[in-house]
């Protein structure tokens, strides 16, 4: 039986995440690999898609930060127990869309909470199942923004003040130079351009 694998990508908003990785589906697929797509907050089940909506509603604007990582956290239990767990257990080839480095990136950099804890964290809601890829998309958060602007309103954390993007940026910026794990892809690109990249590495990691 093939072993799962679990690839994240992570950036901020507006980098082409979900762009790239309905692209990258595609691809493997046709490769006849077998893939869950999914995302956070809010892949897993019909809780966790409340707990997306808790945090991202602008009802909820003046969200204590530390709220804010635990209904993260809690959406993520939910989904590496009942989705992620079970698909990578079956072989699959999962891709998650934001992932732990976006926790540090956000509630870290962003919000200022500690990384020790946010990382502590993390391992105990992931059971210690690290991803075996993260692309992490750079973008200079003006464009970024302006990418996710013309998509739809902004919600609670895309309506930020720009400094915090900019820390959220420099932390995945950070983060990337933290282990092999990591892959950091210039994102101001031409999408197929990015694609190629991002599929080169994706097909050396599975072996192909
Ligand atoms: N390389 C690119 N160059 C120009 N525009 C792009 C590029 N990649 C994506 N876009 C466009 O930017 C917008 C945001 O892209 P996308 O939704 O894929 O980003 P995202 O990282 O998933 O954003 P979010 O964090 O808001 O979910 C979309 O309108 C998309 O078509
Ligand atoms: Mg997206």
């Amino acid at each position: 039986m093939k072993p799962g694998y679990l690839i994240t990508l992570e950036g901020p908003e507006g980098a082409g995440k979900s762009t790239q990785i309905g692209l990258l589906e595609e691809a493997l697929v046709l490769r006849g690999y077998s893939v869950l797509r999914s995302y956070e907050p809010g892949g897993g089940n019909a809780l966790t898609k409340k707990i997306r909506e808790l945090l991202l509603s602008r009802d909820n604007a003046g969200m204590c930060e530390e709220t804010e990582l635990f209904l993260m956290l809690a959406a993520r239990v939910e989904h590496v127990k009942k989705l992620i767990l079970p698909a990578l257990r079956e072989g699959k080839i999962v891709i998650c869309d934001r992932f732990i480095d976006s926790s540090l990136a956000y509630q870290g950099y962003g919000r200022g909470l500690p990384l020790k804890i946010i990382s502590d964290m993390n391992q105990f809601a992931i059971r210690g199942r690290y991803p075996d890829l993260t692309l992490i998309l750079d973008v200079n958060s003006e464009i970024g923004l302006e990418r996710a602007k013309n998509k739809a309103g902004l919600d609670r954390i895309e309506m930020e003040k720009l400094d915090f993007h900019h820390r959220v940026r420099e932390g995945f910026l950070q983060l990337s130079e933290e282990g092999e794990q990591y892959y950091l892809i210039d994102a101001m690109r031409e999408v197929g351009q990015i694609h190629l990249e991002i599929l080169g590495r994706v097909l050396k990691l599975v072996g192909a």
